[in-house]
């Protein structure tokens, strides 16, 4: 089984990141062939600074292998390094409905949000499905916000392989149903693009700080609160068992639980949680020329895996002559 995903390189990774994409893909090192790649060309839809997008990339890969991926057990690299990918996305521009694209939530809401509507935005998804479809991905892990990408992906694939024959294997999204869409500090979802993340490797104090920024509300100390609809008890318990889960709805319904206790908890657990992976990135952060080695010969790898599918694409849609 082949599993494949991608994580854009616009931003501090933050701890929805982590459990709805980077710790399910890391596990996966040890039972699969497993594809992970940073996304640098997405991230061109809203970085518009050269210099910020090169530093994010090697920042993302610093984050991914503090966390355990091994470049030994998984293919990992920068999406840019393995150029098929552009050619096979403009090659499924020409089987995409744009009202297909139209209707992606995620394009919708950047356009809220008060971005350009560009071309690069629109096409978004297609370079997703190129990313998924050139190496004949079976799985990809993803955060729920990511099911309709999947879905768009699908729908090129099946019209490519009608349209030109089996070609593409159709890939399934993997959404874990046990990871909730990890809510940021204002209670929307967490995301780079809202300000409200909770990152992986901030600094002591920046941590305290986004913990302190974690909307509440106003039930008074003595009375009982609702686990459920509070933002704190989800992140907190994305770093508790089930047992320790079970404990703090507990003292949330019994009432006389003050927001800062659990404040302070959620900062203990996450500051103890992550500081293997810390200390491994200080290490790692020395040698910057030797993460960029473990890039270039994971580019190399995935290159070799996508050559056989672009030359099938090629003969199939006619550039081969
Ligand atoms: P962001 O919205 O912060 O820019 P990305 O779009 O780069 O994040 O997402 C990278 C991966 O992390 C995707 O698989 C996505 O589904 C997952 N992810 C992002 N935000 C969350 C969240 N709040 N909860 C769960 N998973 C998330
Ligand atoms: N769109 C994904 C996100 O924002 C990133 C991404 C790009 C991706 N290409 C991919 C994810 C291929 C999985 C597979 O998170």
């Amino acid at each position: 089984m082949r599993i494949l995903s991608g994580i854009q390189p616009s931003g501090g990774l933050h701890i929805g990141n982590y459990f709805g994409m980077m710790k399910p893909m890391i596990e996966y090192q040890e039972v699969s062939e497993l594809y992970c790649f940073i996304v640098n060309f997405h991230a061109m839809t809203t970085v518009r600074d050269g210099k910020r997008l090169a530093w994010g990339t090697i920042q993302v890969a610093l984050d991914f292998l503090a966390l355990g991926l091994d470049p030994d057990k998984a293919i990992f690299w920068v999406q840019s390094d393995v150029p098929e990918v552009t050619e096979l996305t403009w090659i499924l521009n020409n089987i995409t409905p744009v009202g297909l694209l139209l209707r992606s939530h995620s394009y919708k809401e950047k356009i809220d949000q008060g971005l350009s509507p560009n071309h690069g935005l629109l096409s978004y998804p297609v370079l997703m499905a190129a990313d998924i479809l050139l190496y004949q991905a079976h799985r990809v892990p993803v955060g729920k916000d990511q099911q309709q990408h999947l879905e768009i992906t699908r729908d090129i694939a099946m019209k490519f392989n009608n349209t030109y024959g089996e070609t593409f294997i159709i890939p399934e999204a993997e959404i874990n149903p046990n990871v909730p869409l990890v809510v940021g500090t204002d209670g929307r979802k967490m995301s780079k693009s809202y300000d409200n993340t909770i990152e992986i490797f901030c600094k002591e104090e920046d941590l305290r700080k986004k913990i302190a920024r974690i909307v509440t509300d106003s039930t008074p100390v003595s009375e009982p609160k609702n686990p459920e609809t509070c933002n704190l008890f989800i992140n907190l318990s994305l770093f508790m068992n089930e047992e320790e889960k079970a404990d703090l709805a507990e003292r949330y319904r019994r009432g006389g639980l003050k927001y800062s206790d659990v404040k302070q908890e959620l900062f203990e657990r996450m500051w103890e949680y992550f500081r293997p992976a810390r200390e491994k990135r200080a290490e790692l952060e020395k040698n910057l020329d030797y993460i960029r080695e473990i890039l270039k010969s994971g580019a190399e790898k995935a290159r070799e895996k996508a050559t056989p599918t672009i030359n099938l694409v090629r003969k199939k849609v006619g550039v081969i002559y």
